[in-house]
């Protein structure tokens, strides 16, 4: 697959490129059929459409917790110290054997090379804190595959323990300051890319929120007559499911959050998920086009399944792990 094949939605609407499907009835009439069949097992995922796709390849990668640094980090240590000294050593998930994040990925990027993937979904938390050498060396790893990739960020990724500011503050300075390569130009906030008939749609929800402007873009995309998949860092919460798992879990909140002085950040908001986060999480699962969700953040692989949409939640790539997931068109 060649760069130029792979056209970023963004830059695509911008240019007036898109057409117009966002006629109601169209919606009804053409994306309630996408999801066909969903299969899983092990760290296969097989995803059959109604819509018609190229059969297409993607490596979901989560969690590798990179912390790279060099003398462009010494000045933030104080803030960095602690997240540097986590995930050097992992149990790989097939072999057992012991690597280091940076190992991992680089044994994760060569897997995806030797098998040909056509894109690279990252949800988040690839960096354990936002520093620009690991940025700057992830960029350059995931160049070299030649593969298109999608990038959101996680909790981790624009975090420096103990510094001033809100959750929200500290992802936009952050963000800006030093993740920007991994956007390749689209918005940080949200974003989709277009490749062989599918759309990728990234929303940022590393703070457990979700901000108007992300639910306007997501509604937007909802009305695509497109099959999508959603790449979020934190899954959506389901019932029975603990804390971790889940932005848009009802008892989320000030009084609930046991992290914040190890992470040393502000609390969770008061008085649980503004109703636009509450919305956001209803919506996804009733989004006709939505052939899955793919998420991490709680290191731990998982499937959840709601009105017929499956949530696929990766293990953490620290340990080499990757879901290999299959999109093709059902034959019918
Ligand atoms: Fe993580």
């Amino acid at each position: 697959m060649k760069r130029r094949d792979f056209i970023s939605a963004s830059a695509a609407a911008s240019l007036g490129l898109m057409g117009n499907a966002s006629a109601s009835q169209t919606k009804q009439d053409h994306l309630k059929d996408y999801r066909g069949t969903f299969s899983t097992n092990d760290n296969q995922v097989a995803v059959y459409t109604r819509a018609q796709v190229k059969p297409t390849r993607i490596f979901h990668i989560t969690d590798t917790h990179l912390s790279r640094d060099d003398e462009r980090g010494e000045a933030y240590q104080e803030f960095s110290a602690r997240m540097a000294a986590a995930y050097t050593s992992n149990a790989h998930f097939q072999s057992g054997e012991s690597y280091s994040a940076e190992e991992s990925f680089e044994l994760t990027l060569e897997t995806v090379q030797k098998e040909k993937a056509d894109f690279i979904a990252l949800t988040g938390d690839i960096f354990s804190f936002p520093s620009e050498a690991a940025v700057e060396w992830a960029r350059q790893k995931l160049d070299a595959t030649g593969i298109p990739f999608a990038y959101v960020a996680g909790n981790h990724d624009w975090h420096y323990e103990g510094m001033t500011g809100s959750s929200h503050e500290l992802r936009d300075t952050w963000t800006t300051k030093r993740l920007m390569p991994m956007y390749q130009g689209n918005h940080p906030l949200y974003a989709a890319y277009d490749l062989n008939g599918i759309r990728f749609v990234c929303i940022d929800n590393s703070t457990y929120e979700i901000l108007p402007e992300q639910l306007e873009f997501f509604r937007t995309q909802s009305d695509q007559a497109l099959p999508l998949l959603l790449l979020m860092h934190i899954p959506i919460y389901m019932p029975g499911r603990s804390m971790g798992h889940g932005c848009g879990h009802p008892d989320w909140g000030e009084e609930r959050d046991r992290n914040y002085r190890v992470e040393r950040r502000e609390k969770w908001r008061k008085g649980g998920h503004a109703k636009t986060t509450m919305d956001f999480c209803c919506e996804v699962f009733e989004t006709p086009n939505l052939l899955a969700v793919l998420a991490g953040h709680t290191h731990r692989q998982s499937l959840d399944i709601k009105n017929g949409i499956p949530q696929v939640v990766s293990q953490y790539n620290a340990g080499g792990y990757y879901a290999d997931i299959h999109i093709e068109a059902l034959d019918t």
